[in-house]
């Protein structure tokens, strides 16, 4: 029995190197790269022409010896036949200071190492890695003194072989939507758990279920926290993961062009940096800032006019169905400067009319809020959907019911600016079309941020959303927006890899599944989101719905949100964005003014922040200290917060704010506030779930209690399933 069994491990074993060509170590003569405190060590050799690297931590493998590459449409692969012509090392240690962010100074510190190879053709492709306390990145480098100048990608066969089978959070791989639930297995089950078939999304293209996106969050059995992703993706494809048949290699996987070419590269040109975070612990991903130290510093010289802002909107009232974003349903289609809106009769639904702007002006404006989203304001919603058309929208014309200039003005003059909707519909031609005049209108009356979105399948038709022609239509949305001194927030554009660094303007993006989903997804997904989606960059998530109930918003409609109002509270702290939304109705607020007024008073700009317990998918527990400054002198409006700040002696308070999530256990917590100043007493004010709260029976069960603590004080917290809490801590 012992031999048969000895047998069959033996032959499983010689299948499992038949399907996998590598071995588990580059030679002895690998060129060495060592991170900052040396835990992370990277090696690199040209094993029989054919490029490899390695990565392990204390001695401990985290990505096998894996090939680096490309195939090319029409020449030579760059895969093999290589010879290392030159090494070269370098370091830095240096920290820069974001616009807007998680802490006022970021620490990047690095080793690096550029290898040059080369093909006996003279074709050149230099591989740059450089290595971090918390990770890894590299890029392909392609020098201009090159006989390769023009080509195009086939697929990049960079490859991340992994030495075990580990816990992965993943969503399907995908070249239109990063909108899924995510789902944890080890990554030998995604290929099964990914052939069901997934829920519809207003564009999706499958690639296979062996595909997975990133940033994709994996978990070793000994425990470290290995994230894959992508950092500085410009002019390039963004890549998927394809897992192959040996179950244990992901290959990058680029999404292909209309015309299936997976990147047109022009040397000198470089790729996006690959990524492979290492973390000893799930609070030690959350605070890795590998992804902007990956790209470029800013490259605005003036960024006076980018500020963090918290907002409401006209806008969960027409995702409920209580109200429309069209106006009229007179006509069977309407066209753009055809149809007469001037006299069409409204459908009497239509959700951005002056008095409901109004309304909702004079809300935002008495609970301290900065700005106002206002969304179906302009011509063309009746057929913005599901079309595919070219001229969907102008984006400058507004419905007969919504008074632009004197909406505007009444927002001014409480101190509130309005935010600007531009819904594309995916025709990025269109838009492109119109962008100049509608940035030059928003510039006009005082705008200055905008909400985008990418709704519907792509035109020019045949393109995707994550292919290299998209990539440079967001960034030049972004860059003409910053000419106009503009902050963009673009819905179902792609996933971000840290480009807000260098364009600060970049104030949020959604590209994950929102809280506008939530109705359909389990507990669970907001605990995970932070490790996956916004390791790239903030999230407009749009939290704060306090009530539930569809049906309760909007009569007649169905469904039910899967939270607490506690969990809600929670993400503003433990979800970083500088664009943080009440997403809920102002009458249902009305209704718990008492928990809303922490909404009121969190900050959204940070100079500190920690991340004391977390696991993804399960809970996340995250204290952050906000940019005194940024309060105290308000922000554009002057009015950012209920709170004074300064004592009236001019010393300032010091505030903190802690926030908790749950997944779909309930658990509870102790927070040491040893974060606190010594010998300073603050005035704690604790929203908890209370003790029979339930997302599903009871979510809008909450306690708020006061007292004084210090930094020697524990506070004990119960969380509610898909709950939470929320703390703010004001000096006394
Ligand atoms: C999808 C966006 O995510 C949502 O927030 C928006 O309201 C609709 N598109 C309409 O643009
Ligand atoms: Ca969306």
């Amino acid at each position: 029995m012992k031999i048969i069994r000895i047998l069959l491990a033996a032959a499983l074993l010689s299948l499992l190197s038949a399907c996998s060509p590598k071995t588990t170590q580059l030679p002895a003569d690998a060129l060495v790269l060592r991170s900052p405190d040396t835990q992370l060590e990277l090696k690199f050799a040209v094993v029989d022409g054919v490029p490899q690297y390695a990565l392990s931590r204390a001695g401990e493998a985290v990505i096998l010896p894996s090939r680096l590459g490309y195939t090319l449409i029409g020449r030579d692969a760059l895969t093999d036949g290589f010879t290392l012509t030159e090494s070269s090392f370098n370091s830095l240690d240096e920290t820069w200071e974001p616009v807007w962010g998680e802490e006022a100074a970021i620490r990047n510190h690095y080793n690096e190492m550029l290898v040059r190879l080369q093909q006996p053709s003279g074709v050149a492709m230099n591989v740059r890695f450089r290595l971090y306390d918390d990770g890894l990145g590299f890029r392909y480098e392609f020098p201009q003194e090159n006989k390769l100048t023009y080509f195009k990608v086939a697929e990049e066969q960079t490859e991340f072989v992994l030495p075990g089978d580990p816990v992965a959070w993943w969503i399907s791989g995908d070249y239109d939507t990063q909108e899924y639930s995510y789902t944890r297995s080890r990554i030998s089950e995604i290929p099964r758990l990914n052939a069901i078939p997934r829920p519809y999304n207003a564009s999706q293209t499958e690639i296979s279920p062996r595909a997975v996106q990133t940033s994709l969050q994996l978990k070793t059995d000994s425990g470290l926290y290995v994230n894959l992703h992508e950092a500085r993706v410009l002019d390039y494809p963004t890549a998927n993961l394809l897992l192959k048949e040996d179950n244990r290699t992901f290959q990058i996987h680029l999404t292909p062009d209309a015309e299936g070419v997976k990147g047109r590269l022009q040397a000198p040109c470089v790729s996006p940096w690959r990524t492979v975070q290492v973390c000893t612990s799930a609070t030690a991903v959350l605070a890795s800032r590998l992804i902007l130290n990956l790209n470029d510093p800013c490259v605005l010289d003036d960024v006076s006019w980018i500020h963090p802002t918290k907002y409401m909107g006209v806008w969960w009232e027409m995702i409920t169905g209580k109200t429309h974003w069209s106006y009229t349903s007179d006509f069977p289609s309407v066209q753009l400067g055809v149809t007469d809106y001037a006299h069409a009769k409204p459908h009497g639904h239509h959700g951005a009319n002056n008095e409901n702007v109004r309304r909702y002006i004079d809300f935002a404006a008495e609970n301290g809020f900065d700005a106002l989203l206002i969304e179906g304001w302009n011509e063309g919603w009746e057929d913005w959907f599901g079309c595919q058309k070219d001229f969907v929208f102008d984006f400058v014309t507004p419905y007969p019911d919504f008074d632009l200039p004197a909406l505007n003005a009444y927002a001014h003059s409480k101190g509130l600016r309005l935010i600007m909707h531009h819904e594309s519909s995916s025709s990025t031609v269109n838009y492109e079309r119109w962008m100049e005049r509608a940035y030059e209108l928003m510039n006009l009356y005082g705008y200055d941020a905008v909400k985008s979105g990418y709704v519907g399948d792509i035109i020019p038709y045949g393109e995707h959303h994550y292919s290299q022609p998209l990539i440079n239509h967001y960034h030049h949305a972004v860059v003409e927006a910053a000419k106009h001194h503009i902050m963009v927030n673009a819905h179902e554009a792609v996933r971000p890899t840290g480009l807000c660094r260098t364009w600060p303007n970049m104030i949020g993006n959604e590209s994950a599944m929102g809280n506008e989903f939530m109705a359909a997804v389990p507990p669970g997904h907001t605990a995970t989101l932070p490790f996956t989606r916004l390791q790239g960059g903030p999230m407009d998530f749009t939290p704060g719905i306090f009530e539930q109930d569809m049906a309760i918003t909007a009569p007649g409609q169905e469904g039910r949100m899967r939270h607490t109002i506690c969990n809600q509270l929670g993400l503003y702290v433990t979800f970083y964005s500088p664009l943080q939304m009440a997403a809920d109705l102002p009458e249902n607020y009305a209704r718990f003014m008492d928990a809303f007024q922490f909404i009121r008073d969190v900050a959204v700009d940070w100079d500190k922040s920690l991340y004391l317990a977390a696991e993804p998918g399960e809970f996340i527990v995250t204290a952050r200290h906000p940019k005194m400054a940024t309060l105290n002198a308000g922000r554009w409006s002057g009015k950012s917060s209920v709170w004074e700040f300064v004592h009236p002696d001019g010393r300032e308070h010091d505030v903190w704010y802690v926030g908790g999530i749950t997944g779909e256990d309930a658990r509870d917590v102790s927070v040491k506030l040893d974060f606190l100043q010594p010998g300073l007493r603050y005035e704690a004010t604790i929203y908890a779930d209370a003790p029979d709260a339930d997302y599903e029976t009871k979510p809008q069960a909450y306690t708020i209690t006061k007292r004084t603590v210090d930094a020697a004080t524990v506070l004990d917290l119960h969380m509610a399933r898909s709950g939470g809490f929320a703390v703010s801590l004001r000096e006394l």
